[in-house]
């Protein structure tokens, strides 16, 4: 009984001594460490010298700020680093006790790394980096996610993490709209986050919206995507009252357009919202001369689900198209794999537009959809989620489709030719 107590008595004074030679904040500086939640890389300018950045902390961390330096300077990295603060604003969600941080980083160099940490300006994150576009890209390679709304985003983030760590190299992904499958339930985003942060804290994401943005919780009820504009800053370039869901940008020799096709969901609010997108895009296509024109919208002017058409997204959309000879439209929303012929208007003609339809991302997926006469190739990916690999060359446009389990399910090029026609023509 006695030896008990003694060895309890040593016991005792070795954890008080223990406990007296810590550091006398450490429990209080764990607890105190700026915990930034959802770190988001997007463009909302120039991608060459410009990056922006969006987090979000716990209302307690009221203040956002940035600081980064050139990789290269990571060894003196606080001493030279620069520090922005953040447009910091509560998130559009009831009860989330959020605050969303955003932060637009502007005359970097090009082709550069950049390691970064957020905070308060006292304490400080984890380091991350993030890579500018190069000045003069003659090759690049992004990649584009089917619809991952879903009931559960584990098995998104799986597909995101190993398309990135098979394709390292890049230069931007993007999801064609339906993220999620309530818009505007917060907890769902949470997980979708949760699921995609580890790749998206490195490499942009330039996203899109679908139908599914504006669900709510009260089946029927329709509302403006405000939890993706507040999570996603992008290009603020489209027309009045669709800036963030109506963009575009360059990258290399690609201009890239993202339109809004939720008409169904948000003519409610914005009655005219194919007409102003029309003259916006007419007058955004007129504008560039780069090489290849993508565009991305939700909902897919050939639908292969039966029974869906999009003619009103059609009509407005698919003369500019032609007019001003889009290369690849890409969309999503019938979470499936197709492809059509090159198209003008609805004709299979050589040096028409390619449609695509990217699949899917996440869990849902319909037993019943069938191809018609315009699709050249078709794959419903009921068994495993797929993604795209687009390489954009100076020769020609290359895409391949993969599969979950890295199976190639479709390699298809668009060749110089057709751009040496457009530049003839
Ligand atoms: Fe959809």
């Amino acid at each position: 009984m006695a030896g008990y107590r003694i060895r309890n008595s040593i016991l005792i004074f070795l954890l008080t001594a223990v406990l007296a030679v810590l550091p006398v904040p450490l429990a209080r500086a764990v607890a105190d460490a700026y915990t930034a939640q959802h770190v988001t890389l997007t463009w909302t300018d120039k991608v060459t010298v410009t990056q922006t950045i969006t987090w979000k902390t716990e209302s307690s961390w009221p203040v956002g700020k940035i600081m980064y330096a050139e990789k290269a300077d990571s060894n003196v990295f606080a001493a030279k680093a620069t520090v922005v603060t953040a447009v910091s604003r509560p998130l559009p969600a009831d009860g989330s006790g959020l605050v969303v941080h955003v932060a637009a980083l502007t005359g970097l160099k090009p082709d550069t790394t950049y390691m970064y940490r957020l905070g308060d300006g006292d304490s400080w994150s984890r380091s991350y980096w993030f890579t500018t576009a190069p000045a003069d890209t003659a090759a690049f390679r992004f990649l584009v996610f089917g619809d991952s709304q879903s009931d559960g985003y584990e098995n998104w983030g799986r597909l995101v993490r190993q398309a990135y760590r098979d394709n390292p190299q890049a230069a931007f992904l993007t999801v064609v709209g339906d993220l999620v499958d309530v818009g505007a339930d917060y907890s769902q985003w949470r997980e979708w986050f949760d699921a995609a942060e580890a790749v998206i804290s490195n490499v942009t994401i330039m996203p899109l919206t679908g139908n599914h943005e504006t669900y709510t919780p009260v089946w029927g009820e329709r509302t403006m995507p405000v939890l993706f504009t507040a999570q996603f800053k992008l290009p603020a370039n489209g027309p009045d009252g669709l800036q963030g869901l109506v963009y575009s940008f360059d990258y290399g020799d690609a201009h890239f357009v993202i339109l809004d096709s939720q008409e169904r969901e948000e003519a409610r609010f914005i009655p005219d919202m194919l007409a102003r997108q029309q003259a916006w895009l007419d007058a955004d296509l007129a504008a560039t001369a780069k090489r290849w024109k993508i565009v991305l919208l939700h909902k897919t002017p050939y639908p292969v689900k039966s029974g869906r058409s999009n003619e009103s997204v059609k009509a407005a959309f698919v003369p500019l198209f032609d007019k001003h000879r889009v290369d690849v439209v890409i969309s999503g929303h019938d979470h499936v794999y197709a492809r059509t012929y090159p198209l003008t208007g609805d004709k299979i003609t050589a040096g028409g537009t390619i449609y695509v339809t990217a699949g899917r991302s996440g869990a849902k997926a319909y037993q019943y959809v069938t191809p018609n006469e315009l699709h050249e190739f078709f794959h419903n990916p009921f068994e495993e989620p797929n993604y795209l690999v687009v390489e954009v060359g100076q020769d020609k446009l290359s895409v391949k489709t993969v599969s979950q389990s890295g199976q190639q399910i479709d390699s298809w090029q668009r060749p110089q030719e057709r751009t040496q026609e457009k530049i003839a023509s």
